[in-house]
């Protein structure tokens, strides 16, 4: 049930701090020891390298999910993508462990993949899903559930940031298992709460989004992201976002390739929305910013409170540079969503897309 909101999504996009409370409560009681199941850790801890598979936003979640697992826990870890995996050749590590990201739990192209890490590799998996049952659930060693309650929106938006939310979880708790500094430093159950908070006031504040959307994204044909690092990640997800509820061609680069040719499609009133969360390369991404303004770009800045700037028109809370995905996504949810209105679209019910794809 909906309620007053107008599109499931925006009610969905407001529900993600809840979702991340409840991942508090389901994971974290004892934040020491987050409570995934002796059996799971044994088994991750045997891991040399750790495949991340998923689609869509779930692959570009998993995009996050390596930076997580290879600073809390130093596990080797790819993200991929399930189509291309399900046909691949690839040299598997002596010992790898499988992560399937999936809302529905049934995505074919996943599937495809978990088929041959059963029949195939012969290797453990775990699948990381919004719904228990669903196939990918059943056919794992392993599961865990997203906690994010129904997601109805053919976009996904809470199911992302939960993602990456419960991936954090393995992450810290395979790293504490294996006594590594960064993870026991780790204040994940603060973290979580930070990022709960900042979400809050990103959506109480979504009239300067929306505002936004309105005067930038109204009209556009395409539009840019970028970003470098989990900014380049982001980035991803916030022109998946973009262009499939509002129909603007929208790519997400990375900053500094932006010049290797995609620098010719900027041109005067082109929007390149900039991600600047990450402290080692916000710089670089500033010099990005100057090249594609020079050509006429019409640059919208989201930055975090420490590394922002006077002029910067999209300022969130700063927290952990690992987890900040969970909260620069939110400012690109509603920017997809308001774009779309802008432009007299079915926000939920999307052209051409399903919420759950059970095709190959
Ligand atoms: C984008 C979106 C899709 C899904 C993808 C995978 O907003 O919803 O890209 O993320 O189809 O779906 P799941 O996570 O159910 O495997």
């Amino acid at each position: 049930d909906r309620g007053a909101y107008p599109y499931y999504m925006l009610k969905e996009i407001d529900e993600q701090p809840a979702v991340l409370h409840r991942i508090q409560e389901t994971y974290l009681e004892n934040p020491a020891q987050p409570a995934i199941g002796a059996d799971l850790l044994a088994a991750m801890k045997q891991a040399d390298q750790i495949y991340i598979v998923g689609a869509g936003t779930s692959y570009h979640a998993g995009l996050v999910g390596k930076e997580l697992f290879e600073r809390l826990a130093q596990v080797p870890t790819q993200a991929l993508v399930a189509s291309e995996f399900a046909y691949a050749d690839p040299m598997l590590s002596q010992h790898p462990f499988f992560i399937f990201l999936t809302q529905s739990g049934e995505t074919a192209d996943s599937r495809q993949v978990l088929v041959r890490v059963k029949e195939e590799w012969h290797a453990p998996s775990l699948t990381i899903t919004n719904v228990e049952n669903s196939t990918l659930y059943r056919e794992a060693t392993y599961q865990l559930l997203l906690k994010a309650g129904p997601e109805i929106a053919v976009a996904s938006t809470k199911a992302y940031t939960a993602q990456i939310a419960v991936e954090a979880v393995v992450a810290k708790a395979l790293g504490m298992a294996k006594q590594i500094a960064n993870a026991k430093q780790f204040d994940l159950q603060h973290q979580l709460s930070l990022a709960a908070n900042a979400i809050q006031a990103i959506v109480d504040d979504k009239e300067e989004i929306k505002q936004i959307a309105h005067d930038n994204l109204a009209t556009t044909r395409n539009a840019f992201y970028i970003g470098r690092g989990v900014d380049y990640f982001v980035a991803l997800e916030a022109a998946l976002k973009l262009k499939e509820i509002s129909y603007i061609q929208a790519e997400g680069f990375a900053s500094g390739e932006l010049k290797h040719g995609t620098i010719a499609l900027i041109e005067d009133q082109t929007p390149v929305i900039a991600l600047l969360t990450q402290k080692k390369t916000a710089g670089h991404t500033r010099s990005n910013i100057q090249e594609v303004q020079s050509r006429g770009a019409r640059v919208l800045r989201i930055a975090s409170q420490n590394l922002a700037k006077p002029g910067d028109e999209i300022v969130i809370p700063a927290i952990s540079e690992l987890l900040i995905p969970l909260i620069s996504v939110v400012p690109a949810q509603l920017l997809a969503y308001y774009a779309s209105l802008e432009r007299g679209y079915n926000v939920d019910q999307p052209r051409n897309l399903a919420k759950s794809v059970t095709v190959e």
